[in-house]
């Protein structure tokens, strides 16, 4: 088990001024600007060099003006791609006719799978299958435990630490519905007591935890942090892994491999 260095910790730091608004009115208002100048670069070449430019290049200005914003807002890379590809998907759906229905079912499908995200700012993405050893190196080895995983996904966390740690108690809360159910399924193929709850982890109570176990986003972390310290029982521990609490120094920063997250951990 290694400790980061503090560089590791304020590379995490979120961007203030991004948490005002979620990311996706930022892209919203991107891909407005990004249409204002194509129609005028679109409108300058016609009126001014008589020159009337076709679909595709003005298509390619759009989706690069976007992508450029984004990276001068400074999203993150997944919204300069998603911004790239957005105007080409929109004119291709229109030309091939996307059926209503199928949209319809992509639709639903998102919904159920990400849920509250432009909420929350929470997408769900698994951590790191080297992650249960080294949470269970922080915590006694004979000792039985409890542990709650706020936004449990599909499970697999709490599936790995069970396995290693049968006598402990192991809870997730999870928001989103589809990967809820896949949970709920995969608990009860194992017949394991894992208790799995479809909610919001700000209905949940930290108080009846040793441990909470959070990979979230940095958006959410003030508030976390606030939640865990006035519920929190003291000498629980609270545990977040890649995302850090602006301004509240962790007691330790485990690194938890190459090109793999930080594990901070603040002793309440
Ligand atoms: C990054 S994933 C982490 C999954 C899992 N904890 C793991 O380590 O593999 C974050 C999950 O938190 C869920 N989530 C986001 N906001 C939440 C909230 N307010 N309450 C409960 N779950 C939430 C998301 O739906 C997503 O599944």
């Amino acid at each position: 088990m290694e400790v980061a260095s503090v560089n590791d910790r304020e590379s995490k730091q979120p961007q203030a001024d991004m948490a005002l608004y979620p990311p996706a009115f930022h892209a919203l208002l991107i891909q407005v600007a990004a249409l204002v100048l194509s129609l005028f670069i679109f409108s300058a070449a016609k009126f001014i060099f008589n020159f009337v430019l076709p679909a595709i290049p003005l298509l390619l200005f759009h989706s690069i003006f976007a992508s450029a914003l984004s990276l001068i807002r400074g999203m993150d890379w997944w919204w300069v791609l998603i911004e790239f590809i957005f105007p080409p998907a929109v004119v291709a759906s229109l030309l091939f006719g996307l059926s209503a229905s199928f949209s319809f079912f992509a639709f639903v499908l998102m919904l159920l799978l990400f849920w509250s995200t432009f909420r929350t700012q929470v997408p769900y993405f698994p951590s790191k299958s080297n992650l249960p050893p080294i949470i269970l190196e922080l915590l006694p080895p004979t000792l039985p435990f409890s542990f709650v995983d706020i936004g449990s996904g599909l499970g697999g966390l709490l599936i790995d630490l069970k396995k290693l740690r049968p006598e402990s108690r192991f809870e997730g809360v999870e928001i989103a519905p589809l990967p809820w159910v896949i949970s709920l399924i995969r608990v009860w193929l194992l017949r394991s007591d894992i208790k799995l709850r479809m909610r919001d982890y700000v209905r949940c109570d930290f108080s009846q935890y040793d441990v909470v176990f959070a990979y979230l986003s940095p958006a959410v972390m003030p508030g976390l942090w606030e939640k865990a310290r006035s519920e929190m029982r003291s000498g629980a521990m609270l545990m977040s892994y890649e995302f850090i609490i602006p301004d509240v120094p962790p007691d330790m920063e485990i690194n938890t491999g190459e090109n793999s997250p930080v594990l901070y951990v603040w002793r309440i």
